[in-house]
């Protein structure tokens, strides 16, 4: 390995979660595209919303049932109001692998991306219908 970055663990507790979403948002709220529509979070509150998106992600990844939000209505609400057009998922799905392989490796890792991309497919249809 060439890279100087502390070695990756594998994702596989809540603390990580929160770790990886952190990451995500620091990322996705200082770039030029996607910081637009999270700006909507100065509002919302972004404690409480990483908190909803912690939850949500450990249950996609470790089956827990914690998380009782309205994914689809949400994001027709922020589309909407601010677009989330293809090129705004294509971006989101990128940072968010590179924000998972930045911090992790292994099975779940994988399965955080993997997981991540059929969402993105599946929400882009629902919010776009393309
Ligand atoms: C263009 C792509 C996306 C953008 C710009 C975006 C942005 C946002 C913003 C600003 C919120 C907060 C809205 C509010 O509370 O009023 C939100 C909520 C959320 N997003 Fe996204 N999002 C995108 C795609 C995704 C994808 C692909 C996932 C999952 C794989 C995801 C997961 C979530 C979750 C779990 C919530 C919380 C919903 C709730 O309150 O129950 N987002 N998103």
């Amino acid at each position: 390995m060439t890279s100087s970055r502390p070695r990756r663990t594998e994702l596989s507790s809540r603390a990580d979660i929160d770790g990886l979403v952190e990451l995500f948002y620091d990322q996705a709220m200082a770039d030029p595209l996607l910081a637009p529509v999270f700006e909507v979070l100065a509002i919302v509150g972004l404690d409480e919303h990483l908190v909803v998106v912690g939850d949500f992600w450990e249950q996609v990844l470790f089956r827990t049932t914690r998380y009782e939000g309205s994914f689809t209505p949400v994001h027709r609400a922020l589309h909407g109001k601010y677009g989330l057009t293809p090129e705004r998922f294509e971006r989101w799905r990128e940072l968010w692998h590179e924000s998972v392989d930045e911090l992790f490796t292994g099975v779940d890792a994988d399965r955080a991306k993997s997981k991540a991309d059929a969402m993105v497919t599946a929400l882009r249809r629902s919010t776009t219908g393309v």
